[in-house]
This record gives C-alpha cells, structure tokens and sequence, in this order.
C-alpha cells in the first residue's frame, strides 16, 4: 500500500494536452481517398477521422486536461479530461466526477466521436460534471510501460494481461488519481462492455472501492457470457482449453488475428448482410455487430479511425473462457499447476458478485449479442447491490448503439444523467 501511493504520487502528472493521430487515421485517409474521391465525404468528417481524442476535444473547443498515472505493476495510463462544458457550466469550478470507462478494442475516443451534443462525455460536461476518461493498459493512449516494450519481439511480457488486470489494477488506479486531483471523495462510474466488466473484476476483487462508487451505470453489461452470440468469440471458445492454440489464431501477445481468421470471420458473419465492405473488415464490427438503423453510416469513417485501438488476446481467450465455461471467472492460466500458482486453487476462483455493494443500474438491450437478456438477469441477480435494470425501448438497439447509436442521447444518456443526479441528490453522506 505505501508503495502503491508513492507511486501514484510520483506520476502526479498534467500534461500540456496537443493534437496527434488517432490509432487507425492511416487507414482511413488511403481508403477514402481512393474510396470516396474529394467532395463525397466532407473534409469535416475525414479530420474527426484523423484526429486523436485530445485532438477532438480542442478542435471541438472543450477544455482538456492529459493525465498519466502509472499502476504499481508499470503500465503508464493516459486519462483525458473534461473539467467542464463549453455551453453550459462553462467555467472551472469545483464539480461531481464521472468516470467514463470504454469497452474491448475502444478507447477513450468512445465517448467524445460523435461530437457536441451527442457523445456522452459532451453531454456529461453540459450537464455540470468533471468527466474523466479512462484508456485501459495496451490501447493506442496507454502503450506504455515503465519497463517493458509492448512491440518487443522477443518477449511478450508486456501482454501478459486479460480483463481481470484492467479491473483489478488499472480502473482502481485511475478512480483513486481523478479523486484525488478532483479533491472528491467518490465518483459516479460509466462502463460499456468491457467497461463492466473491469468494474465487476474490481468491485468483487476489491471491495474496499464499492466505497468510492456513487453509482455505477453498466451500459450492454457483460459478465456472464453463457448466452453469448458473437461467431467469432464463440469459435475461440472452441480451443478454450488449448489456450496456445487459440493465442496462435489471435497473436500471442497483442491481439493481431491471423489473415484466415479475419477471411473467415469477415465471411462468415458478413455473408448474407449488404454492408459497406470496411464493416467486414473491421474486427470492432466483426464482434459487436451493429445495426442498419441505429447505425448512422456518415460517422462510419470516424469510427473506423478511432478503433480497433489494440488490446491484449488474453482479453479475447479470457471472454472465451466465460463463454465455455459459462461462469464469470478469473482468468485460467490453463493447467492446474499454472492456476495453482497464481490463485492458490486449481481452478480459477468465481469473481463474487456479492461483495459488489456499489450502487449498480444495468441498461441492456434485447438485440445485443454479447449481453445476452437472460445473462444480464443472472448478473443482476447475483449483484450485491442491483438497484436497477432497463431495458432499451427498441428491439434493435446492438451493442455498440450504447455508445455510439443515433437514438443513444434519447433512448439512454439522457436517462443515465438523470439518474447520476438523483443519486447525488439522495447522497447519503451529504457530500457529492
Ligand atoms: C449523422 O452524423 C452526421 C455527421 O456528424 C450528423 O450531421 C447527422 O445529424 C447524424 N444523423 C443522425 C440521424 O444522428
């Protein structure tokens, strides 16, 4: 404990917040240009393309802030932001945080794309929030690392990670830097997919956190996945045994699938779809599916730019693993002597969901393939603390429409920022 607050004390860092290149904006300016020709896709929406996430903030004209904190096993995580809107609430001042937490491939990008007005981060700061964003270890703005060289060839110890160490390490370094910088007490959690289940992973592996949750939103939560949908992740969770196996399909290290796993998997789900082709390309699309009329094709090169983002293939044999196993379990390092090592039993331990007491709302859909009604039943269940469940009004609300659907702002952010302020309201301590 003393070492982690040194550590965290040390990396006590802001920095000067400038405009770079988002993870994919390559791609995107080769494939428009010889795609689209001048003039079919405006230069407005090719720029939110290229730009990263510090970028679109300042080009949006909303304050940012850059922070780095680095977590007590190495891994240098940047968090961007929003201390206050543009519109409304305009001036710095002392404000309730939310802390915004993206899903599998994604990045803090999630939550700013869709610009003013739209994207929940935009509407966070209007309505009087502190938002914070959080990049989990290996994404395009947290590859970094005190010691380790995420493109090494010969070692792969810098991906040596799955979901659990998102949420068992680096969600829990972030919260405690924006309450401390922001000088609150607790804050008020967002996660989408993955985002909920890194917030799962803390809240049952340290729950001495719970403490500092006003409430937490689960946007498509995920943690059972024994109903799951995806083909692809499904046929990972064939080889959930023969984890070398299917490392070697997805990268050993960081998640880079073999070409005929992409063919396959482009084929296979693309087939009967009429879809612009780069969504057959696109591992995000590929896994989250999407949906024709949630799905507003303008933004396509934006979102495109901003993701895949990178992660770990852990993070995918890890899923796969829920899907086999139909548990919402540690991560199964696949022999029992390697668990027995790690976890002290042969197996890998349940997380438990019990000791989550955190105030917990979960807003889920009837058309997302990887949060399942029935798994989401289950989880709300289990929880320690379910104050809530709503299912979105539309049957064909995907799962990436939470963050970034047409009908996203009416169908659930708007509904999501009016329960954050009930809750602070209500807040029991009298402090928000
Ligand atoms: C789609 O995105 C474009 C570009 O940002 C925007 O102008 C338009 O209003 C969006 N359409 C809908 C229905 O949200």
């Amino acid at each position: 404990m003393a070492f982690q607050k040194k550590v965290l004390l040390m990396c006590f860092a802001v920095s000067l917040a400038v405009a770079g290149r988002a993870p994919q904006a390559d791609q995107i300016e080769i494939l428009y240009k010889t795609l689209g020709g001048s003039g079919r896709i405006s230069t407005n929406i090719i720029e939110d393309a290229s730009l990263d996430v510090p970028g679109l903030i300042l080009k949006y004209n909303y304050p940012l802030e850059e922070h780095t904190v680095t977590t007590m096993d190495g891994y240098i995580l940047q968090m961007h932001r929003i201390p206050h809107g543009r519109d409304n609430h305009n001036t710095p001042g002392d404000r309730p945080v939310v802390f915004l937490m993206h899903g599998l491939l994604s990045s803090s990008a999630d939550y700013v794309l869709l610009g003013p007005g739209c994207a929940l981060g935009y509407l966070l700061a209007e309505e009087g929030f502190d938002v914070w964003m959080g990049n989990a270890r290996g994404n395009y703005y947290s590859r970094r690392h005190t010691s380790l060289n995420p493109d090494s060839l010969l070692s792969t110890a810098f991906w040596s990670f799955s979901w659990d160490e998102i949420g068992n390490i680096d969600v829990p370094t972030m919260i405690d830097y924006a309450l401390k910088v922001s000088g609150r007490e607790r804050l008020h959690y967002i996660g989408h997919s993955q985002g909920t289940t890194a917030f799962f992973v803390m809240g049952s592996l340290r729950p001495d956190y719970n403490a500092k949750i006003i409430s937490m939103h689960a946007l498509a939560p995920v943690a059972y996945m024994a109903n799951n949908q995806n083909l692809l992740l499904r046929f990972l969770a064939q080889f959930g045994n023969n984890i070398e196996f299917a490392l070697s399909l997805i990268g050993v290290g960081e998640f880079l699938p073999n070409n005929n796993v992409m063919t396959w998997a482009g084929q296979s789900i693309c087939m009967d779809e009429v879809v612009f082709q780069p969504l057959c390309s696109n591992i995000l699309f590929l896994i989250a599916g999407w949906s024709e009329d949630q799905h507003n094709a303008t933004m396509l090169p934006v979102k495109l730019g901003h993701t895949p983002a990178g992660s770990s293939a852990r993070q995918f044999v890890h899923y796969g693993q829920g899907i086999t196993g139909r548990e919402f379990r540690r991560y199964d390092y696949g022999t029992r002597l390697a668990n027995r090592r790690v976890y002290g039993s042969w197996s890998p331990p349940r997380y438990d969901l019990s000791k989550i007491t955190a105030p917990v709302f979960l807003h889920y859909s009837d058309n997302d393939p990887l949060a399942h009604v029935n798994d989401v039943d289950r989880l709300f269940r289990e929880l320690g603390r379910p104050v809530g469940k709503f299912r979105i009004p539309l049957t064909t609300f995907g799962h990436l429409d939470f963050i970034w659907g047409k009908d996203a702002k009416t169908l659930l952010f708007d509904r999501v920022i009016n329960l954050i302020k009930s809750m602070d309201v209500n807040n029991f301590d009298g402090r928000i």
